[in-house]
């Protein structure tokens, strides 16, 4: 497979101000040279083929939008090299805008003032799309997403999914070679995540795009990706496929977060303990009144755990979650896969 995205040694440096105290500390801190230099990508290889859907993950704060922002030209590599379809991200950005889509759940590629439709007008000037690749494009949204419903709304009156699913159409509609999405599904219900995940995958099938996914939301990457990338502290710790993520973290496995009536006493988290095996069962405290519990649930009774739960503390509320990504990462440093 040939290589659209290839990194190399890719690192990037935030300074950050040593803020003073006291008088005049605002024009102090305005001619400071007192910084602290802190590393928020570290030493990246990385190599992305031609029409993969790659995830990329980590906890808050690893790396991940920093390592967006070089690809997409927004920022500066500190060290390293960035090259997207041949293309040098920071140096050569009027022509790259065409090559590549970037939805980040923060800024809008829409006109807030126009319309669905006339926004996605003003998309096909500015990219030069023709009238038949506009029209075939429309017609795969069309079918997908009844996107026509939109078209007549102002965006400013979008809801929070209505807009984010308009965003992706206006980036997928002049066919860049790669799409970048930080953080696609946040706060989306399920009904426009599917609808999101489809589209995606059609466009990715169809026309041959490239797909980079930030999420902190499992089943995103489970829908979409073959191959998952995890960078943790700026470093990348796990690229493998997505069948190696699971083995890794278990495709049984489910988080439940319990509220519970009474106070979780440790004599009752100990007894729930000896109940099962440890590698299948780990409880979280998260309160006094809260207890996360992470288990396999092919090989732990989940009626006989809550049960015992209930007769001991009862049970306010339960949630079961995807599993998190801290957890991922945390089974990759024990070192079950590397
Ligand atoms: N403009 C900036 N100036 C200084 N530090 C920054 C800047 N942008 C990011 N950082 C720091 O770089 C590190 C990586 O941040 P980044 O935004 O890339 O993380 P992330 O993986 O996208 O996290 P999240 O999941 O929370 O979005 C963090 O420690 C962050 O505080
Ligand atoms: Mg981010």
């Amino acid at each position: 497979m040939e290589n659209i995205i290839e990194l190399k040694n890719l690192s990037k440096d935030f300074k950050i101000l040593n803020k003073k105290s006291g008088k005049f500390s605002v024009v102090k801190d305005l001619f400071s040279t007192d910084y602290t230099v802190e590393r928020a990508v570290n030493q990246i290889n990385l190599n992305i083929g031609k029409g993969e859907i790659v995830g990329f993950i980590g906890p808050n704060g690893a790396g991940k939008s920093t390592t967006i922002k070089m690809l997409t030209g927004v920022l500066v590599p500190t060290e390293g090299t960035v090259l997207v379809n041949g293309f040098i991200p920071y140096k050569h950005r009027v022509k790259y805008v065409k090559e590549i889509g970037v939805v980040m759940g923060q800024r809008s590629q829409l006109w807030w003032d126009l319309s669905v439709e006339d926004s996605f007008k003003v998309m096909k000037e500015m990219y030069e799309l023709s009238d038949a690749e506009y029209a075939e494009n429309m017609r795969i949204f069309e079918e997908e997403l009844c996107i026509s419903e939109l078209f007549d709304k102002s965006v400013r009156h979008l809801s929070l999914g209505q807009k984010m699913l308009c965003e992706i159409v206006a980036v997928l509609l002049y066919n860049p070679k790669v799409i970048f999405l930080d953080e696609p599904t946040i706060g989306l219900d399920i009904s426009v995540k599917t609808k999101i995940r489809k589209i995606i995958k059609r466009m990715n099938s169809q026309q041959g795009v490239t797909v980079i996914l930030t999420t902190h939301d499992i089943s995103d990457i489970e829908a979409l990706c073959d191959r998952v990338v995890i960078i943790d502290h700026g470093t990348i710790i796990f690229d493998d496929s997505m069948n190696k993520m699971k083995q890794l973290v278990g495709s049984e496995r489910k988080i439940i977060e319990i509220t519970t009536k009474k106070v979780i006493s440790d004599e009752l988290t100990e007894k729930i303990k000896g109940m099962f095996t440890k590698e299948h069962l780990q409880i979280n405290p998260a309160s006094n009144k809260r207890m996360d519990i992470i288990c396999d649930s092919g090989e732990v009774d989940i009626n006989e755990l809550l049960l015992q739960i209930m007769e001991y503390v009862g049970i306010e509320d339960i949630n079961t979650v995807g599993v998190k990504i801290e957890d991922i990462v945390r089974q990759v440093y024990e070192g079950n896969l590397l």
